[in-house]
């Protein structure tokens, strides 16, 4: 039975990731801090016999004596809201963090992948971002604490593969939406479900022109699992190509449910980006990948999923 280390497995991404592998019959360790993830996200699993938790910091990991065939790195906080509450832990988690992981990876000989992001591209230039794409990156920012924590993660990784012969998978994450993202994390899909649900007006930042790419939780995790198996050790998109306004997101979850609610605009953050598309040419020829759930049934399902858990 294949041993696979998830860190940051309560978190969003990494407890979907734990509920794939425990169902593929891998034995899981999920490694946590509690930071921003929450153990809810994966209590379901903490009775299975293929599965144990972790509560630990990967800035300062304890040693880890079970032999590992894969580590997953998912623990880091990512949401907008963490750049400005968490910025050391943001930067710590894709230095210290990363370099700990990596270090795990050498002694066990095991595979690491890497949850790098869009956001190593800043505000970008080119449209869609194809991998070779170097950025358009502010490093002196609000931002930066997490963009440069990815660009520093990728270059760690590019010196453990080119120096250290270290087995190496690295996804660049496009904005992902699904269930168990904490509902007031700031991030669009979230944030306007949210004041849905709780009868606000929707807070649209900047004049909601400014595009982004939603990718469902399900068809991120189905990539992860190809490039995993796959044997491409460079970075990779994974998203979803259907670019939307983010007027046009609220649009589409304020159909969700009967309101009268209006959108309210307020001023831009520094350095958000204007546009976000994945070019995915690479993850479908190399990975055979590509999201196959739509944007409506994606939000209802995540609409669903917020009401339960407002009841709860
Ligand atoms: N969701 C997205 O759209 C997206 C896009 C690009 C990249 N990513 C990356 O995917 C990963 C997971 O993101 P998410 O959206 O699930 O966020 P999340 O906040 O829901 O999950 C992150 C998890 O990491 C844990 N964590 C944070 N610091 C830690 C530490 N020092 N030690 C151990 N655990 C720690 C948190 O408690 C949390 O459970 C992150 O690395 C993020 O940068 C996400």
């Amino acid at each position: 039975m294949k041993k696979i280390l998830i860190a940051g497995a309560a978190g969003f991404i990494g407890s979907h990731l734990c509920d794939f592998f425990i169902k593929k019959g891998y034995q899981v360790i999920g490694l946590d801090n509690l930071s921003t993830g929450r153990i809810e996200n994966i209590a379901h699993l903490i009775n299975n016999y293929n599965f144990s938790f972790l509560n630990q910091d990967i800035n300062n990991l304890n040693v880890i004596e079970e032999k590992l065939d894969f580590i997953l790195h998912f623990a880091s906080p990512a949401s907008p809201i963490d750049f400005r509450l968490k910025p050391f832990e943001i930067l710590n988690c894709g230095s210290v963090g990363t370099q700990n992981l990596f270090d795990l990876a050498l002694k066990n000989d095991a595979l690491i992948l890497l949850a790098s992001s869009s956001e190593v591209y800043g505000n970008p230039l080119q449209h869609p971002q194809t991998e070779e794409y170097i950025g358009n990156v502010n490093s002196f920012g609000e931002r930066s604490v997490y963009d440069e924590s990815k660009r520093f993660s990728e270059s760690l990784a590019y010196a453990h593969i080119r120096y250290k012969n270290c087995n190496v998978r690295i996804a660049r994450i496009f904005n992902t939406y699904g269930p168990r993202m904490r509902i007031n994390d700031g991030r669009a899909v979230p944030n306007f479900i949210n004041q849905l649900i709780s009868n606000k007006d929707f807070t649209v930042y900047g004049n909601g022109n400014q595009t982004r790419s939603f990718c469902y939780i399900n068809d991120l995790v189905d990539g992860i699992y190809k490039l995993l198996l796959s044997k491409y050790n460079k970075p990779i998109n994974l998203g979803n190509p259907n670019e939307i306004s983010i007027n046009e997101l609220v649009i589409k979850i304020k159909n969700l449910a009967k309101n009268n609610l209006k959108i309210i605009y307020k001023k831009l953050p520094a350095d958000d980006p204007i546009m976000r598309k994945p070019n995915i040419e690479k993850a479908n020829n190399i990975l055979n990948w590509r999201p196959i759930i739509k944007l409506e049934d994606g939000l209802k399902k995540t609409y669903n999923y917020m009401i339960k858990e407002n009841n709860a």
